[in-house]
């Protein structure tokens, strides 16, 4: 049995169209589903009583680099043409700063295939721009990044969720699923995935390039979390692998390795639709951010990016440690969890009946906050299971965080 979901909110979501009997909406507003982890972000500045924040995919904001990036500001920042309009493309700097710093790594590029983009979000939203018509069957994976579930569907995408393991998309199930249709394109997320932490194994990264080709299907090949690998060996990108091919458009950002309020991140894709993403991209917000793409120009030009994320790789790797500790002194009775090798997250199955939507609001009351499993997954799949963040957390505050989800739990049952 295959779950589809069509402009269909999510159970948590911010779905419903305030006045739509009485203004004239476009028909596509029926599929602008919102994001459940967004709104936390809101409901949670609203908070005035401490809480472990769990929830949003945040870098630590010790890990921000703040000096840094104020010292370049003080240089950069300090020139009036820093504050006009810049190529839509990207600002031409920080192309080059760009492919000097992918040079040698599995996303090396060239200038014809670089768009800089207003984070990883704003790629997303190009490629449904460009590909996706309303009924297009797009697969994703399940579960899924909310916020590209909810870009697909706000194009009128039809979903198509596949199934994740501890190997990413359960890839060789696809074809059953499909049961004889073809894709418009798969989403997924190859590595350390948001939500579950789960890592495409290579063979599954071939296999799925082989049946997109065979499909003809185009693959987002969405990686903001590879460079930050605390174990195991690296794989390949879906983009090196696909080794140019036009059918992979990889989608990249600086939110998770320097600072997400940035909002600048870029994709990868083949030239021909370079003049297309442009004339997209000035149909919707003229040009990336030129302050913040000069930040990061100043960053990566001053060579600060690897010793960044050797620190930030050794911190991570710290918290998911405290984390897992945590959950097996508070958690071994009733749930299992996942063990990614890198990234953000953890994925926690709880196995004594708990509903985590229901769970959501005893649980900030007690002082911690997470992101429900519905909320990845456009079906409202995952009623179980709840998606914590470890890497915006000090460890002694992980522990203190999950012993509080812990009485939230028992509170409920
Ligand atoms: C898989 C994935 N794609 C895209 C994004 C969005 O990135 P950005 O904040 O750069 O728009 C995120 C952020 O959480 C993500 O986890």
């Amino acid at each position: 049995m295959t779950q589809e979901a069509r402009g269909s909110a999510g159970p948590s979501s911010t779905g419903a169209v305030p006045g739509a009997k009485t203004l004239p909406y476009a028909k596509r507003v029926t599929g602008l589903v919102g994001s459940v982890i967004d709104s936390s972000t809101s409901l949670l500045h609203k908070q005035t009583h401490d809480i472990v924040r769990f929830a949003m995919g945040s870098p630590a904001a010790e890990a921000v680099p703040s000096a840094i990036l104020a010292g370049i500001a003080a240089d950069e920042l300090s020139r009036a043409d820093a504050y006009d309009y810049a190529a839509t493309e990207g600002d031409p700097p920080l192309h080059e700063a760009l492919l000097e710093t992918l040079r040698g790594t599995s996303d090396e590029t060239t200038a014809d295939r670089l768009t800089i983009t207003a984070g990883g979000m704003q790629g997303l939203d190009l490629f449904c721009k460009l590909f996706v018509d309303p009924g297009d069957l797009v697969v994703v994976e399940s579960p899924t990044y909310t916020n590209g579930s909810a870009t697909a569907l706000s194009y009128g995408a039809q979903l198509l969720e596949a199934p994740v393991d501890a190997d990413g998309m359960i890839v060789d199930n696809l074809e059953q699923l499909l049961d004889g249709r073809r894709p418009k394109a798969i989403y997924t997320i190859p590595t350390f995935q948001n939500p579950s932490g789960a890592t495409l194994s290579l063979e599954r990264r071939q296999r799925l390039l082989e049946l997109a080709r065979s499909w003809g299907s185009m693959v987002i090949d969405d990686d903001p979390y590879a460079l930050l690998r605390f174990a195991g060996d690296p794989l390949p990108t879906i983009r090196e692998l696909g080794a140019g091919d036009p059918l992979v458009f990889a989608v990249r950002t600086f939110s998770k390795i320097v600072a997400p309020g940035l909002r600048v991140g870029w994709v990868d894709t083949d030239p021909e639709l370079q003049p297309l993403l442009i004339n997209a991209k000035q149909a919707m917000d003229t040009c990336t951010n030129l302050p913040a793409q000069r930040l990061l120009t100043g960053f990566l030009r001053g060579g600060h990016l690897e010793d960044h994320l050797v620190t930030q790789r050794a911190e991570y790797r710290r918290r998911k440690e405290a984390m897992h500790a945590a959950l097996q002194e508070h958690f071994g009775d009733i749930a299992r969890w996942t063990d990614p090798e890198g990234g953000f997250f953890l994925w926690v199955t709880l196995e004594n009946g708990v509903n985590t939507a229901e769970l959501f609001e005893i649980a900030l009351a007690e002082g911690v906050a997470f992101i429900p499993g519905t909320a990845f997954s456009p079906t409202g799949r995952f009623t179980d299971a709840l998606r914590l963040c470890f890497a915006s957390t000090k460890p002694d505050r992980i522990h203190e965080g999950v012993a509080r989800l812990r009485r939230a739990v028992d509170k409920l049952a």
